[in-house]
């Protein structure tokens, strides 16, 4: 394809790879008929086009599950058995007949839908310019309908790629067009079964920059990927290839546009859409063997990250399912949109308020939300000094629905409340004081003390000692109080370092040993001669007491695979981490720099065993289940005996409870992220068990598992890997520079073992005891499927495989 593309991502967006869209499609001959409508012969009724090769369809449908009559030309797969229309032409202006209704090319030469022969209103219209009768339209197998000279296949006055509805396919420019100053969109249906357009959309900068940006009604942004720097999507990092796909940005003197493609001609069935029920762009791939769409990942990561996601008085939460929920005092207004995925109706009241004048035996009242994210149009009453003026404010107004004061003073609402989301723990959260109806407060004495009790527990539990698991740790223990006597030693027998004693320690933090999800990392030494690593956090939302009781949990954790925390620092915003140092560098060092000697086969069966006793403790053991949720070569760091310690762990936790927000810090950690997560599915530990497996996929190559192959041609090893174990070859997998010299029992149960770990289904994946287990040869392990993810991809493999032995030959 010659292009003139500013640049050839090497890593992207949208999935897939190498897309050489013959130009032959464009070179249809004119006389095949079933995928054109001519002049005199137009489309109505039952009547369909099909493309060439029969890949889509273009006729009146009714979209699957509606009870109305309502008809739309669309396009969908023709070769799917799951009904998906990817284009429809009146999508807000359905007809009632398609017998009566029909699609041609009009006098003008525009292709336009005529509903009703008799008065020949037009319903529909390709409204462009053209050269008058000798028009047709074709329906191309790359699903886009073009409208053009029936002579010159290359003059095309109109294409459907060119203004999508919901759905961008392989082969589509997205973008700005710099002559008419726009940007194409994409907008969701209004519902699962009505095409009319929804409230969420997405597009191209409209000032033409090289970003992409999701918005609620057309003008409030919610998502943004961030601006191209050329290689990446600043705000997706780790949207580079987990899975292997090729897309291009490219900078025309007419046109700014995003394309993506695919080289096997089956992965047409490949869409990228806006979600009407999550707001979310979503990329899907057709799976033939489970007849499903594969969600292979979607943008925001949180479906309550999208504005209003839950409409007016619905709340939002992150991490269960159903994720949104009318919150106290209403209910669903209109049960069968709500379930479609329509909820811009949102909650009604249940017991109207006494203002409204229904009932007057008793006042309103106000029941208290905490850690609510608030909704932003709030009316500020900045001259009321306290909380109770502030309710007075609110009850004294019948439109005032709810009030919350905090250190800047009282703000109430007035109208719908949007946009709310519960159970959130970080900056940006609030307490709500939400009216209702003093009948709601009869039967909420319960509630009170439910909530009280889940108070008092969350108060004790960080409280009590967990995971106690002392080896050697008295030696050190001496030492360590020697060292540091004037420090205050405080909870857990954790240090309470001043700032100035760490900046001092780390020569003003002058040696950086690296910079992970959470902060930068310095070395430093205490008096006695003690190292030490700190951690400078980053991003941190906590409050003062909620961090100390953090610290103090992750202080008591103890393994011998578990970097232990000597102390912290906690002043104003300035919040640190001193853990004990080691000395021999990360695993990553030793496996990926050439400078160090190549570890030997034992040394890192020692360290996948030691890495998953580590995990096992977290998941396992510890009375928190604490989730890593950055499992990578670089967090296992190695002792003096090479012995392996888990770095970085329970950070996430004090990052606060939004993962969205943890998997924006965890930058350079793409690769090693479980689909579930990608797609903003609830995570368990079950993630720390896929980055494990691809880890232990690195452990077993020495390399890291994505390699350039060539100019824009990658080879990815865990596919190469379970491609192999499925047909019983997994001797040329091992690091070549081992020479083959490694315990082949091992070795068997590693690749084995790392394959079970990258499963697509969380349940499927072993957990880390059972991995430990494994590993010491006391649990047998089957034979693994490819992951399904893995599968779709298997003709990118045989490519890459191919280039990638022709090019070491
Ligand atoms: C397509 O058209 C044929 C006849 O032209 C008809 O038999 C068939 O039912 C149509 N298919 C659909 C899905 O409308
Ligand atoms: C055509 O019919 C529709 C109703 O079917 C009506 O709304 C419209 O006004 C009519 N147009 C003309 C030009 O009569
Ligand atoms: C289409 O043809 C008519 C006459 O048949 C002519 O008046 C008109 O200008 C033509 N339109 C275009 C866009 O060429
Ligand atoms: C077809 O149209 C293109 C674009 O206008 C033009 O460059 C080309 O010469 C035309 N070909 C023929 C055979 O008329
Ligand atoms: C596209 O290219 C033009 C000319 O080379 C340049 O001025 C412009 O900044 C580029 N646009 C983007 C969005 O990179
Ligand atoms: C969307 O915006 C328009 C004006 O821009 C407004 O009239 C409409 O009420 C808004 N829709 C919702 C659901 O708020
Ligand atoms: C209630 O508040 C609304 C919005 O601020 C205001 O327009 C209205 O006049 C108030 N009503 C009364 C009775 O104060
Ligand atoms: C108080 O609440 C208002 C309204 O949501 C918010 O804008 C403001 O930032 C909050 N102030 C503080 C200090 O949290
Ligand atoms: C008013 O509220 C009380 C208690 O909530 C209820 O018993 C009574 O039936 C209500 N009266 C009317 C007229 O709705």
């Amino acid at each position: 394809m010659a292009c003139s593309s500013s640049s050839i991502a090497s890593s992207c967006f949208f999935f897939f790879f190498f897309f050489h869209l013959s130009f032959s499609l464009l070179q249809l001959s004119s006389s095949a008929s079933t995928d054109t409508i001519s002049a005199n012969q137009p489309l109505s009724g039952n009547q369909n086009i099909t493309s060439k090769d029969g890949n889509f369809r273009l006729g009146f449908f009714v979209p699957p599950g509606s009870s109305s009559p309502s008809y739309y030309i669309g396009i969908w797969y023709n070769k799917i058995s799951a009904f998906t229309p990817v284009w429809v032409a009146n999508r807000a202006t359905p007809v009632t007949d398609p017998t009566t209704s029909e699609l041609r090319i009009s006098g003008d030469g525009n292709l336009v839908l005529l509903a009703n022969n008799f008065n020949a209103s037009i319903i529909w219209s390709t409204n462009s310019a053209t050269s008058n009768s000798t028009v047709v339209a074709v329906l191309l197998d790359t699903g886009n309908l073009q409208l053009r000279d029936e002579s010159n296949s290359s003059l095309v006055f109109w294409q459907s790629f060119d203004h999508p509805t919901d759905t961008l396919l392989p082969g589509a420019k997205f973008g700005f067009n710099k002559i008419t100053k726009r940007s194409q969109r994409l907008t969701s249906w209004k519902s699962k079964i009505d095409p009319a357009p929804g409230i969420f959309s997405f597009a191209m900068d409209q000032e033409g920059s090289f970003q992409y940006f999701s918005f609620w009604n057309s003008s409030r942004t919610y998502w943004t990927s961030g601006l191209w720097d050329g290689r990446i999507f600043s705000q997706i990092p780790e949207l580079v290839p987990v899975y292997i796909y090729n897309f291009q940005v490219v900078n025309e003197t007419d046109k700014n546009y995003f394309t993506y493609s695919v080289s096997n001609p089956n992965y047409f069935k490949s869409r990228c859409v806006i979600d009407p029920d999550s707001g979310q762009i979503q990329q899907l791939t057709w799976m033939e063997n489970s007849n499903s769409w594969l969600l292979f990942w979607a943008q925001p990561r949180s479906k309550c990250s999208v504005y209003g996601v839950c409409g007016s008085f619905g709340s939002c939460h992150d991490l269960s399912t159903p994720f949104c929920t009318c919150i106290k005092g209403f209910t669903i207004k209109s049960q069968t949109d709500w379930s479609l995925g329509d909820r811009s109706q949102g909650c009604e009241r249940v017991a109207s308020l006494q203002c409204s004048g229904q009932n007057n035996s008793e006042e309103d009242g106000f029941f208290k939300m905490e850690n609510v994210r608030l909704p932003d149009n709030s009316l500020s009453l900045a001259m009321l000094g306290n909380s109770q003026d502030c309710e007075q404010a609110c009850l004294s107004n019948c439109s005032c629905n709810a009030y919350s004061f905090n250190s800047t003073g009282c703000f109430v609402w007035h109208g719908e409340l949007l946009n709310l989301q519960e159970e959130l723990n970080e900056l940006g959260a609030g307490t709500l004081y939400l009216r209702l109806a003093a009948s709601e407060f009869q039967t909420s004495e319960i509630n009170k003390k439910r909530m009280v009790a889940h108070i008092s527990a969350g108060v004790i539990v960080p409280s009590v000692v967990v995971c106690l698991f002392i080896i050697g740790a008295l030696v050190w223990k001496r030492e360590r109080k020697r060292a540091i006597q004037n420090s205050k030693v405080v909870q857990n027998s954790l240090v309470s370092f001043m700032y100035d004693e760490l900046r001092i320690a780390t020569k003003n933090f002058s040696e950086k040993l690296g910079a992970g999800g959470f902060g930068s990392v310095f070395k430093g030494s205490l008096p006695g001669s003690i190292d030490i690593a700190v951690k400078k956090l980053e991003g941190l939302y906590q409050g003062e007491k909620q961090f100390r009781a953090e610290v103090s949990t992750l202080g008591a954790i103890q393994h011998v695979n578990l970097i232990r925390l000597i102390g912290f620092c906690s002043q104003g915003t300035k919040k640190l981490l001193a853990y004990e140092f080691m000395p021999s560098g990360s695993l990553a060092d030793h496996l990926f720099r050439s400078n160090l000697n190549v570890l030997d086969w034992k040394t890192r069966y020692q360290i996948a065993i030691g890495t998953a006793r580590g995990l096992a403790y977290l998941h396992e053991q510890c009375r928190d289940n604490i989730i890593h949720c950055d499992i990578k070569p670089e967090n296992i760091l190695l002792d003096d005996a090479l012995l392996p310690k888990v770095a970085d762990f329970g950070l996430a936790k004090l990052v606060g409870r939004n993962f969205s927000k943890v998997l924006t810090t965890i930058r350079g950690s793409r690769g090693y992220i479980a689909p579930e997560w990608i797609s903003g599915m609830p995570i368990t530990t079950k993630v720390d068990v896929y980055s494990y497996g691809m880890m232990l996929f690195e452990i077993i190559s020495g390399k890291r598992n994505l390699m350039h192959t060539g100019e824009s041609s990658f080879e990815f090893f865990p596919l190469v890997a379970t491609n192999k174990l499925v047909i019983g070859d997994v001797k040329t997998l091992l690091d070549q520079r081992l020479e083959g010299k490694a315990n082949s029992e091992e070795f068997e149960i590693a690749c084995k073992l790392a394959c079970w770990c990258i499963q697509d289904d969380e349940n499927s994946r072993p957990t880390m005891s059972q991995i430990v287990q494994a590993l010491e040869g006391n649990l047998d392990v089957g034979i693994p499927p490819v992951p399904r993810s893995l599968q779709a991809l298997n003709e990118s493999w045989t490519r890459s495989i191919n280039s990638s032995s022709s090019h070491q030959d």
